[in-house]
């Protein structure tokens, strides 16, 4: 019989947790209550999902550590939710910023620079594609390639898997129901049209779903991550993504690979670990170590398909729907050269990746010496636990396996005693600066957590 937790004991807890927090953190509380001309109280309205009734203010942060604004040093595994998988301001980065923006000179000028070349060429040694356009974000890397997509094969709709993410991209807010039919996400603000118009919906790791709404033919694209990230890690079983490509191929549909938080899988992402071969690719967060940019690639073929059915009337050079005016400046390039050259290298990743073994080693211990019926994942340098054993084998199942209840105690538990993790899930993730002894602080106060809940 599972331990189940006993919801009466789990808010009071969350409670004296809010109160502490509340008394602990007086800059953090008073930040937010002047923040009279900002909407929501914070720069951007994802912020309030910071647990404990205001978000903690932030002052200054370095390698794996974020000091808040009431001085308290946090072991930062949320990394801006993989923005800065880098680690916070690696020397490299500074360096380099500070060239471009201070001793050369020209943040954004329209022109191209050398180091465009240079990341390029470094995307392409990575994960292997050969054609690549800048952005300024994940979400336009996304969105500007749908388009292509649709495109190169005259083709209307996407094809995404369950309670995916890939950014504020409209075709993507599409899920299955408890009835397996397709429906607009639950919270999708105002969508223009029903997405349910524009994409088809099946669940991850589920072939025969996917072949059978690729074999409708009017799919330019699957825009898929090759593990779901963002409803915790749920990973491909064995053969999934090979059946992906292979009904792909079947159906002259093309396939996205959108590796902005499964890099952490290697250097080389999911990508170059597991041998996916895509049409096209795309990436964004880490690659600047927190300076907005973006990356999507093309296979040759690919590209050549776009230029001759751009040939035909689409303006992909100017007011056509594909661009933005500050994406590809040097500011941007210049950040992921350096992060690209010296931060995020072949064997950082090796130490994250056993940093997140431990990780997710330790709260294995902790949840199997209480009897939880919970889980863990591990994509490389990142690790998430889910309430739910066995770990969930797609978006809805995982979707329906969270505690909000749960989930608030326990990052409030750590926000009060030095531990940050991302706010969305439960998800952790090494960096280069990342230490042992950081991972131990986490397994020392989940592990109180859960003592604490369970007493
Ligand atoms: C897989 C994936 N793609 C795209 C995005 C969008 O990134 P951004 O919000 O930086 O545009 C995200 C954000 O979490 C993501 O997880």
């Amino acid at each position: 019989m599972p331990t189940s937790i006993d919801r009466q004991r789990l808010r009071e807890l969350f409670s004296a947790e809010r109160e502490r927090y509340a008394r602990e953190h007086p800059r953090s509380r008073e930040l937010h209550a002047a923040a009279d001309h900002l909407f929501g109280r914070v720069p951007m309205t994802w912020m309030n999902k910071w647990v404990g009734g205001f978000p903690l203010g932030f002052r200054e942060a370095h390698g794996a550590i974020v000091t808040d604004l009431d001085g308290h040093d946090l072991v930062d595994f949320s990394l801006g939710d993989t923005g800065a998988m880098a680690g916070h301001s690696p020397e490299p980065l500074m360096r380099a910023l500070t060239r471009r923006v201070g001793v050369e000179g020209g943040v954004t000028t329209m022109m191209p620079n050398e180091d465009a070349e240079w990341v390029a060429a470094e995307l392409t040694r990575r994960f292997g594609l050969t054609r690549w356009s800048f952005t300024l974000s994940a979400t336009d890397a996304n969105r500007w390639l749908l388009r292509l997509a649709r495109l190169a094969t005259g083709r209307p709709k996407v094809l995404v898997f369950s309670y995916c993410y890939h950014g504020t991209v409209d075709e993507t807010f599409v899920v299955r129901d408890e009835d397996g039919e397709a429906r607009s996400r639950p919270g999708n603000a105002a969508p223009a049209v029903d997405p349910v118009s524009t994409t088809r919906v099946v669940e991850f790791n589920d072939l025969e779903a996917l072949e059978r709404e690729l074999a409708y033919g009017d799919v330019a694209a699957v825009l898929t991550e090759p593990a779901l990230t963002n409803i915790g890690i749920v990973l491909p079983e064995p053969g999934f993504l090979e059946g992906v490509r292979a009904a792909c191929d079947r159906t002259g549909t093309l396939l996205i690979i959108d590796e902005t938080h499964t890099f952490s899988a290697g250097p080389g992402g999911a990508t170059r670990r597991w041998n996916l071969r895509p049409d096209a690719f795309t990436i964004g967060k880490s690659l600047g170590g927190g300076v907005p940019c973006g990356a999507y690639g093309l296979t040759e073929e690919l590209a050549d398909r776009v230029t001759r059915a751009a040939a035909l009337g689409a303006d992909i050079v100017d007011v056509g729907g594909v661009g933005g005016t500050l994406a590809g400046n040097p500011l941007s390039l210049a950040a992921m050269r350096a992060v690209l050259g010296e931060v995020l290298v072949e064997e950082a990743f090796v130490g994250m990746e056993e940093l997140a073994t431990t990780f997710a080693d330790g709260v294995r211990g902790t949840i199997e010496r209480h009897g939880l019926p919970w889980s863990v994942s591990q994509l490389g340098a990142r690790a998430e636990y889910r309430f739910a054993n066995p770990a969930p084998r797609d978006g809805g199942t995982s979707a329906a396996s969270s505690d909000v209840e749960l989930e608030d105690y326990l990052h409030l538990y750590g926000l009060n005693r030095g531990v940050m993790i991302t706010p969305f899930h439960n998800m952790a993730l090494m960096c280069p600066a990342t230490t042992a002894d950081h991972v131990t602080t986490h397994q020392r106060v989940f592990d109180e957590a859960v003592q604490t809940l369970l007493a």
